[in-house]
């Protein structure tokens, strides 16, 4: 699925002659030759076997990889309502691994037996039922690659360009390949009335996490979810069971889901009244802000890394839309001033991450990288100054400005508003 070549022949003439171009038909780096003596000489772990078959018998990284970590920004003052953010500079291609999936918790990680694990939907339909995971598990399946996002995710660029890398300024951001039951087939299976409209979906943790889900967003694309990745959940995304709502704020996608109740009106709790509502500059606050707008960031090179030098540098990030397919992304080195159509790699799914790549050649000189995408319905991600002229300054959550990485002459990134 990622770095695979370009298939067709055209696209593969097209990347070749646009790495000519950058490079002159010379080297696009410089470096060690081959007839450096010690390159051919034979290092220790190739002179004896090495570990043996299940050394480890579930496989973990490389103990060299340590640094790939999600980390939370700051204290909190309880643990467990807290969050992590997944290392996106440290990430390739479009699917996170499990184990680096961003978390917020409202009251800690509930660790649940699936054997007693229920699953009830009631409320406005015609046969409520008790779900056992076992029985859950034998209802038609599907597996879908979406992405999930924190509607709080970058909300750290409001006010400032706070943020030290793109793991702390954008890593409330994760992609899965997730698998489960639709929805809609569920409600189907207790006889969803006419008059519901609305379904309280409510989670097993200590915070009883509780939003409402318009009914239309089941019979479209819902889930509920048992694996991510090809195996079942973590404990810390929901195991054994969760909501899933592609495109909508990750706090709707309710995690250790044990109950989904019917009704006519949404049921107002607390974190869709006091919480996860958009508040603007009139004083004013929008309700019901479901839909994670078109975004995209450069992830490599970002904030905190350093270019090792002048000459061919890849520019790569991440392009996502809750409304549909990313479109097109640009990408920009002059802060703004001059655009250039980047590549994007296939697949390019609906409401899932899309990596974007286009090649540089960095001459030494201050630069400004940004990227902006275009969704499938023709949305352009807005520059700051537009965002803010329509949302203000006292919001929390739905920041999806362009992002601004400035390159200094040693090659040292930073964070900056351009
Ligand atoms: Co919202």
């Amino acid at each position: 699925m990622k770095d695979t070549p370009p298939a067709e022949p055209s696209a593969r003439r097209r990347f070749l002659r646009g790495a000519a171009a950058l490079g002159g038909g010379a080297s696009l780096l410089s470096g060690a030759r081959a007839q450096s003596p010690e390159v051919l000489s034979v290092p220790p772990w190739s002179r004896q076997p090495g570990e043996p078959v299940l050394w480890q018998p579930y496989g973990l990284p490389s103990v060299h990889e340590k640094s790939v970590q999600r980390r939370s920004r700051g204290g909190t003052p309880f643990g467990g309502a807290a969050s992590s953010m997944t290392p996106l500079q440290d990430l390739f291609g479009i699917i996170t691994p499990s184990g680096l999936v961003f978390e917020r918790h409202h009251a800690g990680i509930p660790q649940i037996d699936p054997d007693q694990h229920r699953l009830v939907i009631h409320g406005l339909a015609a046969r409520p039922r008790i779900f056992s995971m076992d029985e859950l598990l034998r209802f038609p399946s599907v597996s879908r690659i979406h992405f999930l996002e924190c509607s709080g995710n970058t909300g750290s660029e409001w006010s400032a360009p706070s943020a030290a890398s793109v793991q702390f300024s954008h890593g409330l951001l994760s992609c899965c390949e997730w698998t489960g039951v639709p929805l809609s087939v569920l409600l189907d299976e207790v006889g969803a009335a006419d008059q519901a409209r609305w379904i309280l979906a409510e989670g097993a943790d200590g915070a009883a996490m509780s939003r409402s889900i318009p009914i239309e967003k089941a019979w479209e694309d819902a889930l509920v979810v048992y694996a991510q990745n090809g195996e079942r959940l973590r404990p810390e995304n929901g195991y054994p069971l969760r909501l899933f709502l592609p495109g909508f704020e990750g706090n709707m996608n309710i995690k250790w889901l044990r109950r989904l109740k019917l009704g006519a009106a949404p049921f107002m709790t607390r974190e869709e009244t006091s919480k996860y509502t958009d508040s603007l500059a009139d004083g004013q606050a929008r309700q019901f802000t479901f839909l994670m707008d078109a975004k995209s960031v450069i992830t490599r090179p970002s904030a905190g890394q350093r270019l090792a030098g002048p000459g061919f540098h890849e520019i790569t990030g991440l392009a996502w839309s809750g409304r549909g397919r990313v479109r097109s992304v640009e990408v920009s080195v002059d802060g703004g001033l001059q655009w250039q159509l980047a590549q994007l790699d296939a697949p390019v799914l609906p409401r899932a991450l899309t990596r974007f790549r286009l090649g540089w050649r960095w001459q030494g000189q201050p630069a400004v990288l940004q990227s902006r995408v275009t969704d499938d319905t023709g949305y352009v991600q807005p520059t700051r100054a537009q965002l803010i002229e329509v949302r203000g300054l006292n919001s929390v959550y739905h920041y999806n400005a362009i992002q601004s990485w400035a390159v200094a002459p040693d090659g040292s990134l930073s964070n900056v508003h351009a």
